[in-house]
């Protein structure tokens, strides 16, 4: 057992001989974009919860299900055989009427009915900032960030994240062969919404000659002078890694790249194919030590509200307004990574 956990158990421990007996009632939802190790969490949640003899209720379909009352109790074998499976267990939705005052309103009393007033958010941005809202109205929440976009820069790692590299790095590696079989060059472009993390940790790990970011403005030269400098060494490819978040639409720059180098340009958009499968060990175990985080964080008792994180391999919690405010940069060192070893 690593130093850090074993740091965790003793302070567990000692709450143990408190205030860790009463009974608590912990409700669990996933909300936003499902992410793999969504269901890893939730298990995590259930199971440590039960473990420590609370109640874990299960909100089906994120906010919305909690205004429409889909609440139910969980048991441990409520959580068997869902280690592996992508999406998750309690389904989601994406709120607007979690977002009015009324719909807040309806959750409230929800988890007042039942008797609920510890609440693990499991999710990304959005989710978060939703469970913030109701943090105000005296809910002790816990956010787990689970988004294969890992854009919450709070948190070095999002639960998702790496299940979603290595699903875009496949794609990578099938394109690859028919790109070279017909000296293509081909655009993949990948989610993320604003954020340029799996265009960059898969346009690096894929060995892609361009990465295009949205945290970056577009240099089409730079990216034609890639295809005419491969071509002229011998590469049979050009594989250009796009993410969503680049305003530059992708068939446009199909289209100029095709004018300015003569080569044919082929797109590809894995789309949701990267949120859906098996989550890797990594994800799972990211999942499994921020919802034991969170769980030890309630059953301390204290009234917070705190966002979950992972930084140098320890995990956190730190509050979830501060948490929120951290703005997004993308790493410097990987810009010019993915330049030096694009030549
Ligand atoms: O946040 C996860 C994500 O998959 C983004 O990468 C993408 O932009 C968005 O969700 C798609 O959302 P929806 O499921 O609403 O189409």
């Amino acid at each position: 057992m690593c130093w850090v956990v074993q740091e965790r158990y003793k302070y567990v421990d000692k709450m143990e001989n408190n205030e860790m007996n009463k009974k608590i009632r912990l409700g669990v939802l996933t909300s936003g974009g499902d992410a793999p190790g969504m269901n890893a969490a939730i298990r995590a949640v259930v199971r440590s919860g039960i473990y420590y003899g609370a109640e874990v209720y299960g909100i089906r379909n994120g906010y919305a299900g909690l205004i429409d009352g889909k609440i139910e109790l969980m048991k441990a074998s409520s959580v068997s055989d869902v280690l592996h499976r992508g999406g998750t267990i309690l389904q989601t939705a994406r709120s607007r009427q979690f977002m009015t005052d009324e719909g807040r309103k309806y959750a409230l009393k929800n988890l007042e009915r039942h008797g609920i007033d510890n609440l693990v958010v499991i999710g990304g941005d959005g989710s978060l900032r939703g469970g913030m809202s109701l943090a105000g109205e005296g809910i002790n929440v816990m956010g787990i960030p689970c988004t294969i976009d890992n854009d919450l820069p709070y948190t070095e790692r999002t639960i998702g994240f790496d299940t979603a590299v290595n699903t875009v790095l496949s794609a990578i590696s099938n394109v690859r062969d028919t790109s070279s079989s017909h000296e293509r060059v081909t655009i993949i472009e990948v989610m993320g919404r604003k954020c340029g993390n799996i265009a960059m940790w898969a346009g690096i790990a894929g060995g892609a000659e361009s990465i295009l970011i949205p945290e970056q403005p577009v240099n089409l030269e730079e990216v034609c002078e890639n295809v005419t400098q491969g071509r002229r060494r011998g590469k049979l490819h050009n594989l250009i890694i796009k993410a969503e978040g680049v305003e530059l639409d992708s068939r446009q720059l199909a289209e100029l790249i095709c004018n300015k180098t003569g080569m044919e340009v082929r797109i590809v958009v894995p789309g949701y194919i990267q949120r859906g499968g098996c989550p890797t060990a990594n994800d799972r175990m990211l999942a499994s030590d921020m919802a034991l985080y969170a769980v030890d964080l309630i059953k301390s008792g204290k009234k917070r509200m705190q966002a979950i994180g992972i930084s140098g391999g320890k995990v956190f919690g730190q509050s979830l307004e501060k948490a929120l405010m951290v703005k997004r940069n993308m790493n410097n060192d990987y810009i010019r990574l993915a330049k030096i070893l694009s030549i």
